[in-house]
């Protein structure tokens, strides 16, 4: 296994919000390889219940596009204006800034899973949104290997019926996320600062640090 580009990927598949190259399409084919390596993930009893909606229609990634900012632009603006963190602050930029071009990403990808994720109970719960989870998470690496990108994104689903509707997904069906899908411009992305892991690891009894 070439562990240098493994790790690559792993450590260096971003948030990609302004790098999308909204002018290259991005071919059918593609989507299905990274879907296809995406479902190797594993899913509770062998449930195998993750469904993909994929969206290439101009007006119904419009349509999308207006959900997301009627739920998060504002949000988004004025988190833009107040965060104190510098990379906080350039997050809630970038993620503004998504919130104009979305329309215009090639291509949004919805991970859903059969079923109403609607339980409460931790083991259940854990069981559902870990079915379709990692294997999106899959996905967005199978992406960045091919010279792709995505951003992970749930404000939408605080009006997730809204979007069911346009795209005609059943009310047994819970979305997960929605990615927006583009090739990226430039591949040359680093990996993002982060702590110390081993301030945030415990050793056989829990440690406050
Ligand atoms: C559960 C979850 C929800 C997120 N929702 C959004 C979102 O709605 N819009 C957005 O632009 N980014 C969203 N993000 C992306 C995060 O802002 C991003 O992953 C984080 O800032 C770290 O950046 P990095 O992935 O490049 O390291 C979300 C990420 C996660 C894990």
């Amino acid at each position: 296994m070439d562990i240098a580009a493994v790790d690559e990927v792993l450590s260096t598949t971003r948030a990609v919000r302004r790098r999308l190259d909204l002018n290259r399409p991005v071919e059918r084919d593609v989507i299905l390889e990274c879907l296809r390596l995406a479902i190797q993930a594993p899913t509770s009893s062998n449930g195998q219940n993750w469904r993909w909606m994929v969206v290439t229609d101009a007006d119904k990634r419009a349509a999308i596009a207006d959900i997301y900012r009627s739920c998060g632009e504002a949000y988004l603006a004025q988190a833009a204006k107040t965060a104190e963190d510098p990379q906080t602050r350039r997050v809630y930029e970038s993620a503004h800034a998504l919130s104009q071009t979305l329309a215009r990403v090639p291509v949004h990808v919805i991970p859903c899973v059969e079923g109403r994720l609607n339980q409460t109970e931790l083991v259940v719960a854990a069981s559902e949104w870990a079915s379709i989870i990692p294997a999106a998470w899959s996905f967005m690496l199978a992406l960045r290997a091919r010279g792709l990108g995505s951003v992970w994104t749930t404000l939408h689903l605080m009006k997730a019926a809204e979007v069911a509707e346009i795209l005609g997904i059943p009310d047994t069906v819970t979305q997960a996320a929605l990615l927006p899908v583009a090739y990226t411009v430039g591949t040359d992305f680093k990996p993002a600062a982060r702590p110390p892991v081993e301030t945030i690891t415990s050793w056989n009894t829990w440690d406050a640090h």
